[in-house]
């Protein structure tokens, strides 16, 4: 299984807007057509499709600059539920932190999930984001920072 985080273009913004999440965890994250139209106003966001091979299997959006009072954020991360449990979601988040650690002025990430996303909080503390203890909203804010770890995504 490998990943590649393509563009949004005119030929997959359709695709993409056609993945979905469980019934159970419409609550977790926005639709993708939201998402795409958040980024399509903020343009401090990037906004890219997770796929295997051809097949489209996620989303992921992300700060494509520093934004002057949070920072860069991964603001969005989900996987079509066709295709859960494969190793996209973490292969995603390594993928995103490789790109933003090769990006000067990154030496922070954030991330938030809502206070019952277990699997979410789990999978991203696995990969080295810690809690700040604050609330981005009603979403738990986690931190990711290159120079503490060793591994994939560090400089
Ligand atoms: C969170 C999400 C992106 C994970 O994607 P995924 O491709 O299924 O994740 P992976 O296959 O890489 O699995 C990552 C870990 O989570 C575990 N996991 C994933 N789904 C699980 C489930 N339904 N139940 C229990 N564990 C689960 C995996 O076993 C794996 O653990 P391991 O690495 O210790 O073996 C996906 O569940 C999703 O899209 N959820 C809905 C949207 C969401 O919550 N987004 C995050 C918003 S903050």
């Amino acid at each position: 299984m490998t990943v590649e985080l393509r563009p949004i273009t005119e030929n997959n913004w359709h695709d993409c807007c056609k993945l979905k999440v469980a019934d159970d965890q419409k609550r977790f994250v926005a639709t993708n057509s939201i998402s795409l139209v958040q980024a399509a106003y903020e343009k401090d966001l990037l906004p890219l499709a997770v796929y295997d091979g051809e097949a489209m299997v996620g989303f992921v959006m992300f700060s494509k600059e520093r934004h002057p009072q949070w920072g860069y954020w991964i603001i969005r991360l989900m996987v079509d539920e066709a295709h859960q449990r494969k190793g996209y979601g973490r292969a995603t988040i390594k993928e995103v932190l490789r790109r933003l650690g090769e990006w000067p002025d990154c030496a922070e990430v954030f991330i938030s999930e809502v206070p019952d996303n277990v699997i979410a909080a789990r999978l991203y503390e696995s990969l080295g984001f810690v809690k700040t203890g604050e609330l981005m909203g009603d979403e738990v804010v986690m931190k990711y920072t290159f120079s503490a770890r060793d591994g994939q995504g560090d400089r």
